[in-house]
């Protein structure tokens, strides 16, 4: 019997992203929100996650640069000219609330997107608007309710431009529900034949965002250790130590499009990993893949968790770790 993650993902995401895309364009945030020259999204784990998909999607698609800061300060230059988006799903984590401060202190124009906690609650206090997201199990599961906020209300600014039928496209993938279950069945079966070697989710530069959410999901949900490569770059340094080892693993995330295809095949070759699983990216444009392969990250973790015993909610170590840094 599936549990309430796995069937969170596969049933939700999809109205999900779909609501909180409309809820993004109709934020109704004053025009001077669209009079800046940056966009900064700070937010720590699920929540920082959405910030650098949208980093990447305006380096593609053009609009004004957005950085992502996942710390407990922002830079000095933010300031009037600069958006920020104050992410935290629970608005309780420490890193957060000092980032939301600093930019307000520092004059930024400054939303708060979350559930509410204490975030909801001090943005009110200080009348600084606030994108109230969709319930969801667990901070990561939000992840269409927080990006496609975030994507909406950045499209409605011009701050960002993509073609609609991308948006539409990223949607409705979320709606194969038979072909996702299937891909992530396949994939858990790889998973449990890898677990235990060294495990590495390689991604084409442009797709790496989705490469580390691989990774967060693989160690939140299903507790298995990774690392996320992005090529070219991981081609000049790692795979010196990937080719060394007799226990590589590869989970190659492939765009199906070149020069990725090629690349992504001859970086294999070159390691000579023990084993290797290649998952297709399915959708015409960038922001499609990037979605499914987000999709199958969160039910391919979800699955191995409950087909070896775990439980996929349980994070007792980001809970400690919380506890002792806030
Ligand atoms: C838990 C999870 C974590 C949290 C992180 C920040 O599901 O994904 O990575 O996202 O601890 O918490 P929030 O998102 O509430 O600001």
């Amino acid at each position: 019997m599936p549990g309430r993650l796995y069937r969170f993902y596969l049933d939700e995401w999809a109205g999900a992203a779909r609501s909180a895309y409309a809820a993004g364009v109709s934020l109704g945030l004053s025009p001077g929100y669209a009079c800046v020259d940056t966009v900064v999204v700070c937010g720590m784990g699920g929540s920082g996650a959405a910030g650098d998909y949208l980093a990447q999607l305006s380096a593609h698609y053009g609009g004004v640069p957005i950085y992502v800061v996942k710390a407990a300060s922002v830079p000095g230059w933010v300031g009037s000219k600069s958006l920020v988006y104050a992410v935290s799903f629970s608005g309780n984590t420490r890193e957060t609330l000092e980032c939301a401060v600093k930019a307000y202190r520092q004059g930024a124009k400054l939303v708060a997107v979350t559930r509410g906690g204490l975030l909801g609650s001090w943005a009110k206090r200080h009348g600084v608007p606030v994108a109230f997201i969709g319930e969801a199990p667990a901070p990561r599961a939000g992840w269409p309710n927080l990006f496609y906020t975030m994507l909406g209300s950045l499209e409605s600014l011009g701050l960002l431009r993509l073609p609609r039928s991308e948006v539409e496209e990223s949607i409705e993938l979320l709606g194969l529900r038979e072909d996702a279950e299937t891909e992530a069945g396949r994939l858990v079966d790889w998973l449990g034949t890898v677990a235990g070697g060294w495990l590495s989710i390689v991604a084409a530069e442009p797709y790496y965002p989705a490469a580390v959410r691989f990774r967060s999901e693989l160690a939140e949900n299903a507790k298995l250790a990774s690392d996320a490569s992005q090529v070219p770059e991981a081609g000049h340094n790692i795979i010196v130590g990937m080719a060394g080892r007799r226990d590589t693993a590869l989970l190659i995330l492939d765009p199906v499009e070149e020069p990725w295809t090629t690349i992504l095949k001859g970086f294999a070759e070159a390691v000579g990993p023990a084993s290797s699983y290649t998952l297709r990216l399915r959708g015409k444009g960038m922001l499609p893949k990037l979605v499914w392969a987000t999709w199958i990250a969160g039910l391919s973790s979800t699955l191995y968790a409950e087909r070896h015993g775990l439980d996929p909610e349980a994070i007792p170590a980001i809970k400690a770790f919380r506890r002792l840094v806030e």
